[in-house]
């Protein structure tokens, strides 16, 4: 598959640099991962024995006792071995946090650091996530440790409308899913099950501003169920701070909403209005519409606040997975600012970080062209490539990453 060319290309630059400024990080949802299993914690002690791994990274590491561990299938792999350190920490702890720490990462710009972001928002919040659950990815599961964790990461593309892989899918320890990840009416191609929700402020609402009418009306919510912020802006580290407290936004273009339902339970879904405008794509356009209504509270992440509920993916990790797995021709244009991965991609790397096993669903094949956009939406529309994003990299990454066993893509 290749980028698209000429005008096309050129109109669809334009167009995302009109509406970037809400909408950049919206169409990485479009893409999604799949699944792997295991189960628990993993044994930290012996996993760091066996890959000499930095403790920061507990928790995240790779078990030895995996039959087909991706970690054997990267080593085995000349490529891949040479891009992947395991030891790279995933999450972003309030231990973390010094004033080295600052120094760097104040020098580049969300989401791969703090460039022009407020040192008090950024350290009110991270030292919210002083326990350590929050350094780890699979703490809270309360299930035994097991010796192999298989993950299953659920893209949002349009292969799986029809794939019937929901059973497939739920039998995975763990399940990723992502921004406009729509379950009710699709259980049957993409299952029930979600123990992470993956996304952005930005990707989020825009994915329930544009989705609402195609089913997504809410963000997944559950008990066992954890958010990881992607911090592509300073609004991320508002909102988790405010989500973590249980109390309503206090400034920025969230004000007012109210992240965790504590104050007062939501009086049920209102749906969003979607003015046109003649310049942006349909997700843009419904974007735009909520500034001029104003902020309104806004539940998203069910009834408790407490800091073991998020998890918050590291600027140098999301800096890593650029640089080895998906440093774009696109970072050297004009729209260079623009790019990052797409949200389906870092929740696919931070799985294969994580787990032992990785399934990826819904995520782009080389025959994307056969398939609609996303999964749930009821009329076929193409899949567009926007320059925030590069999506033919991204598929081009999950096919190798596939061949070398390092992943399993679903394809069809
Ligand atoms: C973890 O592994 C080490 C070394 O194999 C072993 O001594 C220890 O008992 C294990 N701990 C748990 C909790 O399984
Ligand atoms: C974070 O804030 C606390 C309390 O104000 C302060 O003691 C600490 O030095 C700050 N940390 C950094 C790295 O700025
Ligand atoms: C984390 O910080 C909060 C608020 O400052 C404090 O109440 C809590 O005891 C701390 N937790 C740990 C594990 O240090
Ligand atoms: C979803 O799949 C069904 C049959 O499997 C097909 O009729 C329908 O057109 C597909 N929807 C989209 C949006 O492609």
């Amino acid at each position: 598959m290749g980028l698209p060319r000429g005008h096309l290309f050129w109109l669809l630059l334009l167009l995302a640099a009109a509406c970037s400024g809400i909408l950049f990080t919206l169409y990485s949802s479009a893409v999604g991962p799949y699944p792997g299993p295991r189960s628990g914690a993993r044994n930290a002690t012996s996993s760091r024995a066996f890959f000499g791994r930095k403790a920061s990274n507990a928790g995240t590491r790779k078990s030895p006792h995996c039959r087909h561990s991706l970690y054997l299938a990267i080593q085995k792999h000349p490529h891949f071995r040479a891009l992947f350190e395991l030891s790279t920490p995933v999450l972003l702890s309030g231990g973390l946090f010094t004033q080295e720490l600052w120094d760097r990462l104040s020098q580049h710009k969300a989401p791969y650091g703090w460039q022009g972001l407020s040192r008090q928002a950024i350290n009110s919040t991270l030292s919210l996530l002083n326990g350590s659950e929050s350094s780890e990815l699979f703490t809270a599961s309360g299930k035994p440790p097991s010796t192999c964790i298989r993950c299953a990461v659920v893209g949002n593309g349009g292969i799986l409308n029809g794939s019937r892989q929901g059973l497939n899918i739920d039998a995975h320890d763990y399940v990723f899913r992502l921004n406009g990840a729509v379950i009710k009416g699709f259980e049957k191609d993409v299952g029930t099950k979600t123990s992470f929700y993956g996304f952005t402020v930005n990707t989020m609402k825009n994915s329930l501003i544009s989705y609402w009418n195609l089913g997504f009306t809410s963000v997944p919510q559950g008990q066992d169920l954890r958010y990881i912020f992607i911090p592509s802006d300073i609004r991320d580290y508002v909102m988790l701070r405010s989500a973590i407290l249980g109390v309503p936004v206090p400034e920025g273009p969230d004000k007012g909403d109210s992240p965790a339902r504590t104050a007062r339970p939501a009086a049920g879904p209102v749906p969003f209005p979607s003015p046109r405008s003649p310049t942006c794509p349909t997700t843009a356009r419904a974007a735009l519409s909520t500034s001029s209504m104003g902020p309104r509270p806004q539940t998203y992440f069910g009834p408790e606040a407490s800091a073991r509920k998020f998890k918050l993916l590291h600027p140098d990790f999301i800096s890593y997975l650029r640089e080895r797995f998906l440093k774009s021709k696109l970072i050297n244009t004009n729209f260079g600012n623009l790019y990052m991965p797409s949200t389906g991609a870092l929740m696919l790397l931070t799985a294969l970080h994580t787990c032992d096993q990785v399934s990826a669903y819904g995520f782009i094949t080389s025959n994307y062209w056969k398939f609609s956009d996303h999964y749930f939406e009821r009329i076929k529309k193409p899949l567009i490539f926007y320059v925030n994003h590069d999506l033919s990299l991204e598929a081009t990454l999950w096919k190798n990453l596939h061949k070398a066993g390092i992943l399993q893509l679903y394809q069809r």
